[in-house]
């Protein structure tokens, strides 16, 4: 199985560089003992550093954004190649709160998305419905014109591969999750409708909001995914531990 830990901007550096030291060798025991990959999301500053920390070890770096553009003057952004260099092998594309913050379209991911292949680093791609899409009953429709918007790309061979995290927004942060049979439908919903497009098929589907030790034995029961994207839970070494037990059911 596959573990991402975002951790947003909620690992200041000197914590991130601290996390990782403190716990090298138990990370590795843990992704080796649960025979999962293990990657840590900190914040742009602090891939580098921890790339490094990392290198010969299973524990992989990935970021959570990446710049539509090569480069040129986008002041604040940052380059899938510097994300390369810096030893990231995966990238969030599309998180709800980046959709949020800068307004991303369609377009702009399909940009990150090239980008991110053109320097092979896998995205794993986010999607979900609102909490009023929720609400009103229009959750599917939203996956599927996330999904649709992204045809032009995931729907030729990628020169790398790929991953879907689905994150209902209103699961996120708020310790709330989907029930095993929504999330039973919802994941064959998803690979209808990767089939539907033509898409090539994702390497992982992953769930993600509100991943924690106690709502990971409802997740896990669901026995659908390939992975979790766990945010604020991932802060801490323990609780990241139990939920990677839970899931891999090795407690
Ligand atoms: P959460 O965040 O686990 O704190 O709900 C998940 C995410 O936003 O990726």
């Amino acid at each position: 199985m596959i573990f991402v830990a975002n951790w947003k901007m909620q690992m200041p550096y000197h914590d991130a560089i601290a996390f990782y030291t403190q716990h090298s060798s138990d990370l590795q025991e843990l992704s080796a003992h649960t025979n999962s990959t293990l990657v840590l999301c900190p914040s742009f500053i602090c891939l580098a550093p921890l790339a490094a920390l990392a290198k010969n070890s299973p524990i992989k770096i990935g970021a959570q954004h990446c710049s539509t553009y090569s480069a040129g003057p986008y002041t604040g952004q940052v380059d899938a190649l510097s994300l390369a260099q810096a030893g990231c092998s995966y990238s969030l594309v599309g998180h709800s709160e980046t959709r949020n913050m800068t307004h991303e379209t369609s377009t702009d991911l399909i940009g990150q998305i090239t980008q991110l292949a053109a320097n092979n680093i896998i995205p794993i791609i986010c999607i979900g419905e609102t909490e009023s899409e929720h609400q009103a009953d229009t959750g599917l429709e939203a996956l599927t014109a996330q999904l649709e918007g992204l045809k032009s790309i995931l729907a030729q061979q990628l020169s790398i591969p790929y991953m879907i995290a689905y994150e209902p927004v209103w699961a996120i942060g708020t310790g709330i999750t989907p029930c095993a049979a929504d999330l039973n439908d919802i994941r064959a919903y998803i690979r209808n409708t990767i089939r539907r497009l033509k898409f090539c098929t994702p390497q992982a589907l992953l769930y993600g909001g509100s991943v924690n030790p106690t709502t990971i034995k409802i997740l896990a029961s669901a026995n659908c995914f390939d992975g979790y994207l766990i945010g604020s839970a991932s802060l801490d070494f323990q609780t990241l531990k139990k939920i990677v037990s839970w899931a891999t059911r090795v407690v």
